[in-house]
């Protein structure tokens, strides 16, 4: 079976309902970045930054499902060894059915001790103060710990970006799906791709990309479609 990596960005998740980040009205537009979603941040205000993922997580697991997209992708695996790499901390993959999903920038429904990193608390969990989707700079983990959510900040390091970049390195054919490729690392992961290697964008607004892509410049849905049916021909 031919190893099919997707590298996917907040536009896979889009038709989910949530919002992206950098398109008019997106999350960055509403919340200052480096307020949320840097370590300045989180040592500044971490009560605004336990709300601002709280927030998320209750909006995510009330109204948010996965998409055709992201089924379209779990259907792949029929005929590909399909590997997601995600910068979404969203669990849409995952509860798609993907098999193999892998988090550049941290998950949503994880939090983690603040002083035993290694310690990771699936959310809901009954093990901390807190049981449900809720937490606080009063949460505690059985450890007496207080906890963080899991997820990389601005201005922190991409522990998962050299496992992503094998996995691309290992690739015969790569699909990027739903990223501006403006951050980095993550973004330079079009760069580690095998030169045999087939790659498709699919975005419907598309950033500049080297000439040997192919860009389907389609929302996510339609595009993911669209490339089972290529690359089913091209079998
Ligand atoms: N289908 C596919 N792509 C879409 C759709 C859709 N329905 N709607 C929007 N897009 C595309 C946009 O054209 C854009 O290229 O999704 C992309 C969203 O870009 P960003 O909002 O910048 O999201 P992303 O690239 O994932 O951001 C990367 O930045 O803030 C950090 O950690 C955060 O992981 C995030 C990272």
């Amino acid at each position: 079976m031919k190893k099919l990596v997707v590298s996917s960005g907040a536009g896979i998740s889009a038709e989910s309902g949530m919002m992206t980040y950098r398109d008019a009205g997106g999350l960055w537009d509403k919340y200052p970045v480096m307020q949320v979603a840097s370590a300045e941040g989180f040592a500044a205000d971490p009560s605004l930054i336990h709300q601002f993922y709280s927030n998320m997580r209750q909006k995510m697991q009330a109204t948010v499902q996965p998409n055709a997209a992201h089924l379209g992708l779990v259907d792949l695996e029929r005929d590909f060894d399909v590997h997601i790499i995600t910068q979404n901390v969203d669990d849409l993959h995952e509860r798609a059915g993907s098999s193999h999903v892998l988090h550049l920038h941290g998950e949503l429904m994880k939090v983690r001790s603040m002083r035993h990193p290694e310690r990771v608390y699936q959310l809901p969990c009954d093990q901390l103060t807190d049981k449900g989707l809720v937490t606080t700079v009063d949460t505690r983990d059985p450890y007496g710990d207080p906890v963080r959510p899991h997820i990389v900040f601005f201005g922190e390091s991409v522990p998962e970006f050299e496992p992503a970049a094998q996995l691309v390195q290992q690739a015969d054919i790569l699909v990027v799906i739903g990223t501006s490729l403006v951050v980095y690392p993550a973004a330079a992961l079009i760069q580690y791709a095998p030169s045999k290697a087939q790659i498709y964008y699919i975005d419907p607004n598309p950033a500049s990309v080297p000439s040997r892509v192919h860009v389907i410049a389609k929302k996510a849905t339609e595009g993911v479609a669209e490339l089972a049916k290529l690359l089913r021909e091209g079998q």
